[in-house]
């Protein structure tokens, strides 16, 4: 069989950080042929480190998407411009992965679903998050019934400290949104995926602008308490919120509380751990995943018991992921769909849950009353 021409639109951060490398681990089935950026050296530093020796760079999308030979193309910009791109891409006869959120509005993430449907090309988004080592493990406790009927969940991804400082992430004509959309959006997504209920009846939230515009620890040099690095953003462009919490209340009774932040006041203990996590509560058990281990509370023998579940969890390392794994996997399982040999692991379905909730959270915000779905 051919190898797979894979080409990438976006070569920042997350293209250097997660597919490059993932795509590079699966090189026995694919050739990263095309790279293309506003910046075209980045484009080219790309191509010179991971491409093939005819590998062509691009400053516009639309040049990289005419070659007829690309099976498939990666969308690694900032959100606002996923959904034209991958549109454009799904219409130019190519598989699409494109970056979380899946689009900056629930509206462009429909425009996504029917070019999907309206090719028959497969797509599908980066939430690496399932991926996670302490995930799957939750996940097959989930799957295992060991908790019963879930009917309460909390969704979390709090920074006490952590505003994006590369890219264009507190600009929200190219973003969206901020944290929720950023980060929250992981949380969501996970706790959806690990619940395995996509059926939504109303969202209510609220998102706030507090410390976002009014600090600046940049300025005042100020270093983060918990790890000692030093923490900066620059108030005076930050146009985003900086926290926002949500409320989901799906149709089967259940209920979700969604909490995301880039900059709170809460320490790691309370909740600001940096990471993407999940609370599950279930008639038979309660599961956690605060701590990057799944504990268990159940009953065992009649006694009230906490169970860590996986001992063989490879130990956390904070920062972006819990080593290579999840940028293996996901590429891995990517490239598989590519080739037949398995379904999409992220539905592009549930990622317009995602997105279609988040966008519902700013509305509810903006307009102080619930968002009911159809
Ligand atoms: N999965 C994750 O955990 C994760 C982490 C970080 C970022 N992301 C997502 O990845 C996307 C990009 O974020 P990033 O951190 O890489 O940002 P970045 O700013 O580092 O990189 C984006 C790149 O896209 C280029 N670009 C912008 N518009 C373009 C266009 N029309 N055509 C070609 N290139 C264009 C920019 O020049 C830049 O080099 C965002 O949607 C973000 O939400 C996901």
């Amino acid at each position: 069989m051919a190898k797979l021409r894979i080409g990438f639109i976006g070569c920042g951060g997350i293209a250097n950080q997660k597919h490059f490398p993932g795509m590079a681990q699966q090189s026995e089935f694919v050739d990263m042929v095309a790279f293309c950026d506003l910046i075209i050296e980045r484009a080219e530093e790309a191509k010179a480190k991971y491409g093939t020796p005819d590998a062509k760079t691009y400053t516009d999308y639309h040049d990289l998407l005419a070659d007829p030979t690309i099976d498939a193309v990666h969308v690694l910009t900032p959100n606002v411009a996923h959904c034209e791109i991958s549109v454009a891409a799904l219409e130019a006869g190519k598989n699409v992965l494109c970056e979380k959120p899946m689009a900056a509005t629930e509206a462009d993430a429909k425009k996504m679903l029917e070019a999907r449907d309206r090719t028959g090309k497969l797509l599908t988004i980066g939430y690496q998050y399932r991926h996670f080592p302490v995930n799957r493990v939750a996940k097959s406790v989930v799957d295992s019934g060991m908790l019963g009927d879930i009917y309460y969940a909390e969704a979390a991804y709090l920074r006490y400290r952590g505003v994006p400082t590369w890219g264009v992430f507190t600009d929200k004509s190219k973003q969206g949104g901020g944290p929720l959309i950023d980060i929250g959006t992981h949380a969501l997504d996970l706790t959806l995926f690990l619940m395995q209920n996509y059926d939504v009846e109303y969202v209510v939230g609220t998102s706030f602008e507090k410390l976002g515009t009014l600090l600046n620890p940049n300025e005042q040099g100020q270093t983060h308490p918990f790890t000692g690095e030093p923490m900066g953003w620059d108030n005076k462009t930050f146009e985003v919120e900086d926290s926002a919490f949500g409320h989901i209340k799906m149709k089967n009774g259940a209920v979700i509380n969604l909490k995301a932040s880039w900059a709170i006041n809460m320490t790691p203990e309370a909740g600001g751990n940096n990471e993407a996590t999940a609370v599950l509560v279930g008639t038979k058990g309660g599961l956690d995943t605060l701590s990057q281990q799944v504990r268990v509370n159940h009953v065992v023998c009649s006694q009230p018991s906490v169970t860590t579940v996986g001992n063989k969890i490879p130990p956390y390392i904070p920062g972006f992921s819990q080593g290579p794994a999840p940028v293996s996997v996901e590429a891995k399982y990517w490239v598989e769909a590519l080739m037949g040999k398995r379904e999409l692991f992220v539905k592009a379905d549930e990622a317009y849950v995602v997105t279609r909730i988040l966008d519902s959270i700013y509305q509810s915000s903006k307009s102080g009353k619930p968002v009911y779905f159809d």
